[in-house]
């Protein structure tokens, strides 16, 4: 198909890198369209990790042009930081293989500071963001007073930007937060912003041909389905829609866009949550561990970003069939399979009971979570180390018979089965 969407079915972190990278080798362009660097996308290629951040995870392959969408909200500091990162691995970064809509907003050390003053206020209410000032930013966003790209290019940018800069500190004032340096800020943010002023392009114009001409086009979400602001667990949730359709309006594809995409819904063979909110099948105490690993190995689960270990627990049929309806997956990708092999006896949650009455869809969406106990079918698991499996017929039975009860839970044929954290680590079922 021209336009696939990689979008996350769980809280996030469901190795959407991983795969957009895997199939950005026959693709043309990897899109980001929505969020910031709240994301973390993790690509493994030999003995080389990359943690990207904003740029899309495609972009390892030479190949490969990145676009920054509209529907994104950018942190010069962190952008420019990652461009560099990558040049150092031996990844060309131009302004001819990465392209940033005029329309994406900016976020300013304004935008940090207020979520993390916002954050501390909150006490143990907290919603556990990653700090990275992406409520604040979309807030702006919302209230038609953002800085976008575009915006650097304007003769009035520095003004604006002390306007800005300004009206934060009155707020975190109001906090009883410190405020900003004015002055020093504008003057490194300026510096910052006039570096990425060639990297600015017509995005969903050039999209818009690429399909045209039958080129591919990858669109990478970031967070996850349980994360979306309106069919997430709100109010734990980012501040962007995170779901596949935010793939048309983030990167300016239209409609028709939609007749020739495929959408694949990335999910681990568990599930992972990282802050706080409502999690049925969440597991503590020795499963937990063994889920979580103790943060030795790279794919150990612990955040990306922030480095926060991320809470585990059993993978959720319910909220899975929910993520299959809100973001249309024509397939299903299933990451982290090798992580199960050894655990004796898996959990698989296909149902839940809600005052003693048995539900398997979500009637009210994501909301009424925490009111809901988990229904489990148990099944057998497997010992072998999967982690050098390439063909559906060399996986253990019981491996085959967990898959194949997730994709007739979700109605939903598997594509992929990511095997390890490597690029050839997987196999096309
Ligand atoms: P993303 O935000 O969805 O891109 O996912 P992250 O990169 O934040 O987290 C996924 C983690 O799991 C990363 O460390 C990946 O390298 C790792 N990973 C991805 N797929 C697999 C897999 O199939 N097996 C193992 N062991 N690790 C994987
Ligand atoms: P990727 O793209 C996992 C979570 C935060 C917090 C909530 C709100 O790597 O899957 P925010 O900073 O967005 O305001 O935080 O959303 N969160 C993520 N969790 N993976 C992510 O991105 C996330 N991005 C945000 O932990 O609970
Ligand atoms: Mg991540």
């Amino acid at each position: 198909m021209p336009l696939n969407i990689i979008v996350g079915v769980q809280w996030g972190d469901e190795g959407k890198g991983r795969i957009v990278d895997y199939l950005a080798a026959g693709a043309d362009y990897a899109a980001r369209y929505n969020g910031g660097d709240n994301a973390g996308h993790t690509v493994t290629v030999g003995s080389k990790i990359f943690k990207l951040h904003l740029v899309p995870s495609g972009i390892v392959h030479p190949h490969t042009i990145g676009v920054l969408g509209n529907g994104m909200v950018v942190n010069p500091h962190t952008l420019l930081a990652e461009m560099s990162g990558l040049r150092g691995a031996g990844v060309s970064i131009a302004p001819q293989r990465l392209h940033i809509s005029p329309a994406a907003h900016l976020i300013t050390p304004a935008h940090r500071a207020l979520d993390k003053a916002q954050e501390r206020s909150l006490g143990k209410g907290l919603l556990g963001t990653t700090g990275r000032g992406i409520g604040p930013a979309y807030t702006d966003k919302a209230a038609r007073r953002g800085l976008r790209m575009a915006d650097l290019l304007a003769p009035d940018f520095r003004d604006r930007l002390r306007d800005h800069l300004l009206a934060a500190n009155r707020i975190l004032n109001l906090l009883g937060a410190p405020g900003l340096e004015v002055d020093s800020e504008i003057e490194t943010y300026l510096n910052q912003t006039s570096r990425l002023a060639l990297y600015i392009h017509d995005v969903s114009g050039e999209l818009h041909l690429a399909m045209q001409q039958g080129q591919i086009i990858l669109a990478e979400g970031a967070q996850g389905t349980l994360l979306d602001i309106d069919h997430g667990t709100y109010p734990f949730v980012t501040s962007s829609t995170t779901l596949a359709p935010a793939a048309l309006t983030g990167l300016g594809l239209g409609m028709a866009a939609a007749r020739e995409a495929s959408v694949l819904g990335v999910t681990k063979a568990f599930q992972t949550r990282v802050g706080s909110g409502p999690f049925p099948t969440e597991v503590q105490g020795e499963m937990a561990e063994r889920l979580r690993g103790t943060g030795a190995n790279p794919w150990d689960e612990f955040g990306t970003t922030t480095g926060r270990p991320r809470r585990v627990g059993w993978l959720d049929g319910v909220l899975l069939r929910y993520a299959v309806r809100v973001n249309g997956l024509t397939e299903l990708v299933i990451t982290k399979l090798d992580i199960l092999s050894g655990i004796p006896k898996l959990q698989l949650c296909t149902g839940y009971t809600v005052n003693s009455t048995l539900i398997r869809d979500l009637p009210g969406g994501a909301d009424g979570l925490s009111a809901c106990t988990p229904v489990y079918e148990e099944l057998p698991g497997w010992t072998e180390d999967v982690t050098h499996v390439r063909k559906w017929k060399n996986l253990p039975k019981n491996a085959q018979k967990y898959l194949e009860k997730i994709s007739s839970l979700a109605e939903t044929p598997i594509k992929l089965v990511s095997l390890g954290p490597e690029r050839e680590q997987i196999l096309e079922v």
